[in-house]
């Protein structure tokens, strides 16, 4: 599969949501709903997007017990959504559950992709939560874990995804926010990396928000990143 881009859409209500759709091209496929447009709307937001045929990335970041989120998975297999973000941090049970459950949802199940730490956290934070590992040891023991437990891929950060490629193989889906055109603003992004970097660090999806929404023309936003994300592809 070649890389695909996600718009995030770190928006408050779907109303605005046609016209999005009507000024990006027509190619973008997928669509990133996290959790304030489904807090404040729920499955409803989903609606403008499977109408319009666009696929769903779902961010809701699951962290519960196994029976929980084994059956938050089942119901977001039922509103159609491709992608589900979950918590590694939620366990092996928790992990092992969400996967039985995707599997026993058959074909139209979501693909699921764990959160091993938010890049909100430093070593302080950890160690607040009692882990006194390093971040990065941290994160790499909850992407085993993830793995092992049946997860299909990982969030992570274009610096660290040729890392995990190396360390895990082709198969996990590896899903790279923080990402920006090599002349954009880094925003409150900490580490941010061109699309171009991050199909060569063998990432799956690539997230892109702000650069693309809060662009004056959108579409042009758009069109220059998957062209930065072909160049690296033809390489
Ligand atoms: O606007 P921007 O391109 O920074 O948006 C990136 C998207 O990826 C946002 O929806 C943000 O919540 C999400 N994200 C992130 N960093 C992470 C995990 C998720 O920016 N580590």
């Amino acid at each position: 599969m070649s890389p695909r881009l996600v718009v995030a859409l770190d928006i408050p209500s779907s109303r605005s949501l046609p016209a999005l759709l009507q000024g990006l091209p027509p190619a973008l496929e997928w669509f990133k709903v996290g959790l304030e447009l489904f807090a404040a709307e729920g499955p409803r937001a989903l609606a403008p997007l499977r109408e319009a045929g666009k696929r769903v990335f779902l961010d809701l970041k699951l962290h519960d017990i196994p029976r929980t989120v084994a059956r938050a998975v089942d119901a977001c297999a039922r509103h159609g959504v491709g992608l589900l973000t979950l918590h590694a941090a939620g366990g092996r049970a928790m992990l092992e559950a969400a996967a039985r459950a995707a599997r026993e949802a058959g074909p139209r199940a979501p693909k699921l992709i764990a959160v091993t730490t938010l890049t909100s956290l430093d070593a302080g934070d950890l160690a607040d939560l009692g882990i006194v590992r390093a971040l990065s040891d941290q994160a790499e023991a909850l992407a085993h874990l993830a793995l092992e437990a049946g997860i299909d891929g990982l969030v992570t950060s274009v610096h660290e995804a040729a890392a995990l490629r190396r360390r895990f193989g082709p198969k996990p889906l590896l899903v790279t926010p923080g990402i920006r055109p090599a002349d954009g603003a880094a925003d409150d992004q900490k580490r941010v990396d061109t699309p171009a970097r991050a199909v060569r660090a063998g990432a799956d999806f690539l997230v892109v928000g702000r650069p693309i929404l809060e662009a004056s023309d959108p579409r042009a936003a758009a069109e220059a990143i998957l062209a930065d994300m072909r160049s690296a592809a033809a390489r």
